[in-house]
């Protein structure tokens, strides 16, 4: 039972392509190897697929500097393979979602080289040029994320000015507020909507308008990345632009955006009124969220207030491709376990991100085999499928394993029903199964210290959610069916009042 729209009531699930599986040998994951897990994917229970980018790139931020926005990268498949995982998934009503990177382009996209020939070339005003400031230097205080304590600014010898990039140097930032960009950018769109894409991730989204006069961050925030900073009021029309082109496409097309504002965290502003974007990822807000029932009570109080005053609806992320994993965080797979029923049953779309349901931890990547300038090669690790030497894959992998690869491969804990991976098969049953899981109203219940308590409920559908944050077994006085414990213990028999340590259980209430 499915709640419409599929992207309020449904789960997506995050691939990081290069991580999943390699069929090919090269040691680095492709689309092939996603559509031979499609039917992993369905067994699993989620409802749709996000790959993180598969376009043509140099790789310079592993597909985030794209080269080419109307082709596969030749790393992962080709424009046929796509197709054809495209249709095997609709085929298994899995929906498809693809990572789409609008602020910048690669340095090497034809766009890019047009632009930096000459200072009068057709495209010169397609991206961020500056001159240097009066006392030469970069034109504003602005920062990159990465590398680290790296200006957001390169020199072009040959032209004499600067351009700007909220990233790499290899990432330069287009100037969305020229009409052209915009244009060229919404074909791009049409060209994955006319093929049957269902969905983009939109990355870093508020960093589309910039303050046309660039002014220097203030002192006290210079140190911090501009793309944590950046939040412009033009960024708003280009978004209702957006909104308009997929909306005119039949069958809930969706634009989920990732905002990371790091001093205006209210991210509920880039829902419009209903015009802007359908979801938004609302990163710090999830991730540093302590692991404390009274943390994560604020928390949910807090999205609830703004998000209905907004008319927005929330998402829900513990875990991606650019932080470490829950299970790392979280320091234990009784908690990851734990997490996984707050990140199902709190309000909001949830993601999982490849390998969450196997309880993955981060590879610890020895200094030799670092690749990614971000430093985030721990939660990229590859997802192991078997016991074999190579865990599945055809070619060694381009990271490390992760830690106890053996145990957690899919193959194994597929054959141990006590498993994690069985826990989220379960939890993403029970949740299709419940409206009020799905969209209902949420309330916070009363509970003894370190437990929160909480209802959904739709019409006559009713489900409560107890999650102990310590690791001592409290006593809850609660009533009802077990439809879920994150421990696998007395599921399907009446709930005894009592949760062990680092658990969580969700109930079917008694009358
Ligand atoms: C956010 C993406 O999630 C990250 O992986 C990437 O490096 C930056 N945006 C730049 O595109």
């Amino acid at each position: 039972m499915r709640v419409d729209p599929w992207w309020r009531s449904g789960v997506i699930y995050q691939i990081y392509p290069r991580s999943f599986l390699d069929t090919s040998g090269d040691g680095v994951g492709d689309l092939e190897g996603i559509r031979r897990r499609l039917d992993y994917l369905a067994w699993l229970g989620v409802d749709a697929l996000w790959l993180s980018p598969i376009f043509r790139s140099p790789m310079a931020d592993f597909g985030y500097d794209v080269s080419d926005y109307c082709d596969v990268d030749p790393l992962f498949g080709s424009l046929d393979e796509l197709d054809r995982l495209v249709a095997e998934a609709h085929a298994r009503d899995l929906r498809m979602v693809l990572d789409w990177v609008p602020n910048h382009t690669s340095d090497r996209h034809p766009w890019f080289l047009e632009s930096r020939q000459s200072r009068s070339s057709a495209k010169r005003g397609w991206y961020v040029w500056r001159d240097p400031a009066p006392e030469r230097g970069p034109p504003n205080n602005w920062m990159a994320a990465f590398p680290r304590d790296t200006r957001a600014w390169t020199f072009d010898d040959a032209t004499g000015q600067y351009y700007l990039h909220c990233f790499l140097p290899e990432q330069p930032d287009l100037d969305w507020s020229n009409p052209e960009v915009a244009a060229a950018m919404h074909e791009v769109l049409r060209f994955w909507l006319d093929r049957g894409i269902d969905g983009f991730r939109v990355d870093v989204v508020h960093c589309l308008g910039k303050d046309p006069a660039l002014p220097d961050d203030p002192p006290d925030l210079a140190a911090i990345p501009h793309s944590a900073l950046n939040d412009q009021p033009a960024t708003h029309g280009v978004l209702r632009d957006l909104r308009r082109l997929v909306d005119g496409y039949p069958g809930d097309r969706m634009l989920v955006g990732e905002v990371y504002l790091l001093v205006q965290p209210d991210v509920t502003r880039y829902y419009g009124r209903g015009d802007e974007l359908h979801l938004v990822f609302d990163l710090p807000r999830t991730l540093h969220t302590p692991w404390d029932a009274a943390a994560w009570r604020e928390r949910t109080e807090t999205v609830q207030t703004a998000y209905a005053a907004a008319g927005a609806w929330p998402t829900l992320v513990l875990s991606n491709h650019d932080t470490p994993r829950h299970r790392t965080r979280l320091g234990s797979e009784a908690r990851a376990r734990a997490a996984a029923v707050l990140l199902l049953t709190l309000p909001g779309t949830p993601f999982l991100y490849a390998g969450e349901e196997l309880g993955l931890e981060d590879a610890v990547v020895p200094p030799d085999r670092r690749v990614d300038p971000g430093g985030r090669d721990g939660c990229r690790a590859p997802i192991p499928w078997d016991q074999s030497a190579r865990h599945g894959w055809a070619g060694e992998p381009w990271l490390p394993w992760p830690p106890r690869a053996e145990r957690c491969a899919v193959s194994v804990l597929r054959d141990d029903p006590s498993s994690i991976l069985h826990l989220y098969r379960r939890l993403l049953a029970a949740r299709r199964a419940s409206p009020a899981l799905q969209v209902g109203d949420w309330t916070v219940r009363e509970a003894p210290a370190g437990v929160l308590a909480y209802e959904r409920v739709a019409g006559t559908d009713r489900r409560l959610v107890l999650v102990n944050f310590t690791s001592e077994p409290v006593t809850v006085p609660a009533a009802g069916r077990v439809a879920v414990a994150s421990d696998g213990g007395s599921e399907g028999a009446e709930f005894r009042g009592e949760l062990v340590a680092d658990a969580a259980v969700v109930l079917v209430p008694g009358r």
